[in-house]
C-alpha cells in the first residue's frame, strides 16, 4: 500500500520582482519560535540559574528572620502578695506590658510548630485557647493540661479561692471570673505552693510524653521559682516535718561485661560506662544521693560474664518451664543454680556487649539462655561497641531482652572504637576515643539511658 504524505505545497518562485515582500513576511512567521530554538540552550540556563538564587535567597531568609511570635498570656501582668511570680508568667513585682518578656507560648517538644493565643481574652478564644487554672495562663488547645482536675479540686472538691484585693472584700465567683480578669488577683499562700508543686508534675509528664511544652512549663526561671517556694516552705520550723514517718529502698543495676576471650576491651569499656553513670550528678548513685534517705538510689556493680564460668548451655530442662517464684533449686547443675541466684539479686541490668559478626558474642547470648524468670519483667539497657558503635549487636540483643520479657528502654548508647585497642594483656583506652565518645554526646546518652532505667524501676 502506498504511504500518503501531507507535504505542504511549496511557494512558488517568486518571478515578479517583489521577493523583498516575500522575504519579509517569512522572517516574521519564524521570528518567535527561530529565536527560541536557536537560543534555547541559554535560556534554559538563564532559567535555571534564577531558580537557583531565588532558592539560595529563600534559604537565607528563613535562617536570618525570625519569625514572629505572639504571647500566650492574655491577663494584666501584676505581682501578687505571695510572690507569686509563676500565674501571670513574670519575674518578681515587676509589671510588665504585654510585650515579648511576658509571653507564654505552646513550645513543641517534637514539631516544630508554635501556637499562640495573642494578646487579649477575646483573640485567645478566636484562636482556640481557653484559661488553665493550673498555670494561671490561657492555654491553646494543643498545649496539655495534665493535673489540672486535681490542682482545682484540691482544696476537698473545692476551687481555690480569688479576691480582687487583698482585704478579701471582693471574691471572684469562678475560675472563669479569674482568667477574664484583667488586673491583679489575691489569692492564698496554698493555692500558689499547690500550683507549684502540680505544675512541676505535670512538667515531668509532659516529658515523658514528649508531648507540647507551654513556656511556663519550659521556663527554668518558673521551675527554679516553684522548687525555691516548696524549698522555703519546708524549711519551716514545723516539728510535723522532722516525724520520722519515711522509707527508702535502694535498687541495685547489675552492668554487665559481656565477652570472655582474653585479651579483651570489655572490662575497660564497662568501666568506663560505669564511671560516666556514677560521675553524673543526675543519676542517683552514691554520687549524688543519700542511700540512706532517696528512695531512688541505686548501686551499680560490675560481673564479669567470664568470671562465671558457665559452659554451652548443659540444663535438659527449659528455664521457662520452671516455677517463676523460685526457679534456682530446679535447674540440675551446680553452676546454673549459682549464675541464677547471682541474677536474682539485681533489679536492672545494663549489658555492655561488643559486635560480634554482627551480632552479640556467644558468651553473652549463652548466659541470657541459661535462665528465664530471673530476667522476666527487668528492666534493661544496652551499651554497644565495635568499629562502629556495634548497632547491630545492640539490635539482635535488643531482641533478645524481649523475648526474656525485659523491659529495655529505648537509649542505647554505642561506642565507636577506632583508636583502643588490646596490646599484649593490658587494654587502655584511648584518649582519642573518649574525646570522640564525647564529642558524639555518649555521656549524655548514657544519663538518659540510666535516667529511664531509673524510672522503670519506679514503676
Ligand atoms: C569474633 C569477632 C567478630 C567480630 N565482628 C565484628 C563486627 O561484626 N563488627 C565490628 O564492628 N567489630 C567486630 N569485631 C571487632 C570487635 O568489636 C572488637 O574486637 C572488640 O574489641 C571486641 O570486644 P572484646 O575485646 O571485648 O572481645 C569482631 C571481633 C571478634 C573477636
Amino acid at each position: 500500500m502506498p504511504l500518503s504524505r501531507n507535504y505542504e505545497p511549496v511557494p512558488k518562485a517568486d518571478t515578479d520582482g517583489d521577493s523583498d515582500v516575500t522575504l519579509t513576511n517569512r522572517q516574521t512567521r519564524r521570528g518567535v519560535p527561530g529565536f527560541l530554538k536557536r537560543n534555547l540552550a541559554a535560556i534554559t540556563i538563564t532559567g535555571l540559574l534564577v531558580v537557583l538564587m531565588m532558592l539560595v535567597v529563600a534559604v537565607i531568609t528563613s535562617i536570618t528572620v525570625e519569625p514572629f511570635r505572639q504571647i500566650l498570656v492574655v491577663k494584666t501582668p501584676a505581682p501578687l502578695a505571695t510572690g507569686h511570680t509563676g500565674h501571670t508568667g513574670h519575674a518578681g513585682d515587676a509589671v510588665y506590658p504585654i510585650e515579648l518578656e511576658g509571653q507564654r507560648q505552646c513550645l513543641p517538644t517534637k514539631s516544630r510548630t508554635t501556637y499562640s493565643c495573642g494578646n487579649s481574652t477575646t483573640e485567645a478564644e478566636e484562636r482556640g485557647c481557653a484559661y488553665d487554672p493550673l498555670a494561671g495562663c490561657w492555654l491553646h488547645k494543643e498545649c496539655p493540661r495534665d493535673f489540672t482536675h486535681e490542682f482545682a479540686t484540691f482544696n476537698n472538691g473545692q476551687p481555690f479561692a480569688y479576691y480582687y484585693d487583698e482585704a478579701m472584700t471582693q471574691q471572684m465567683k469562678d475560675y472563669d471570673e479569674v482568667g477574664r480578669n484583667p488586673d491583679r488577683y489575691w489569692t492564698s499562700i496554698r493555692e500558689h505552693l499547690v500550683h507549684c508543686l502540680y505544675l512541676l508534675r505535670r512538667g515531668h509528664e509532659v516529658h515523658m510524653r514528649g508531648d507540647r511544652l507551654d513556656t511556663m512549663l519550659g521556663d527554668l526561671e518558673h521551675v527554679d521559682h516553684c522548687t525555691n517556694m516548696l524549698a522555703d516552705w519546708l524549711r519551716r520550723d514545723d516539728p510535723v516535718l522532722d516525724h520520722v514517718g519515711t522509707s527508702g529502698f535502694t535498687h541495685c543495676f547489675m552492668s554487665f561485661t559481656s565477652s570472655t576471650r582474653r585479651p579483651r576491651l570489655n572490662p575497660t569499656i564497662t568501666q568506663y560506662v560505669y564511671d560516666v553513670l556514677f560521675a553524673d550528678p543526675i543519676i542517683p548513685t552514691n554520687h549524688s544521693t543519700n542511700p540512706d534517705t532517696d528512695p531512688r538510689h541505686i548501686t551499680l556493680e560490675i560481673i564479669d560474664l567470664s568470671s562465671q564460668n558457665l559452659p554451652l548451655y548443659d540444663e535438659s530442662i527449659i528455664p521457662a518451664s520452671l516455677p517463676a517464684a523460685d526457679p534456682t533449686p530446679h535447674y540440675s547443675k551446680a553452676h546454673t543454680r549459682a549464675w541464677s541466684a547471682v541474677v536474682r539479686q539485681y533489679d536492672a541490668f545494663i549489658f555492655v556487649t561488643p559486635q560480634y559478626n554482627w551480632s552479640i558474642p556467644a558468651s553473652l547470648k549463652n548466659a541470657l539462655d541459661y535462665l528465664f524468670f530471673e530476667w522476666v519483667g527487668k528492666p534493661a539497657g544496652i551499651v554497644s561497641y565495635g568499629s562502629r558503635g556495634g548497632g547491630k549487636a545492640a539490635e539482635h540483643l535488643r531482641g533478645v531482652l524481649t523475648g526474656l520479657r525485659m523491659r529495655v528502654v529505648g537509649t542505647a548508647p554505642g561506642l565507636s572504637v577506632k583508636f583502643t585497642g588490646v596490646s599484649g594483656e593490658k587494654v587502655e583506652l584511648d584518649e582519642r576515643d573518649v574525646a570522640g565518645w564525647t564529642g558524639a554526646g555518649i555521656p549524655g546518652m548514657m544519663r538518659n539511658m540510666g535516667m529511664e532505667l531509673v524510672c522503670e524501676l519506679d514503676k
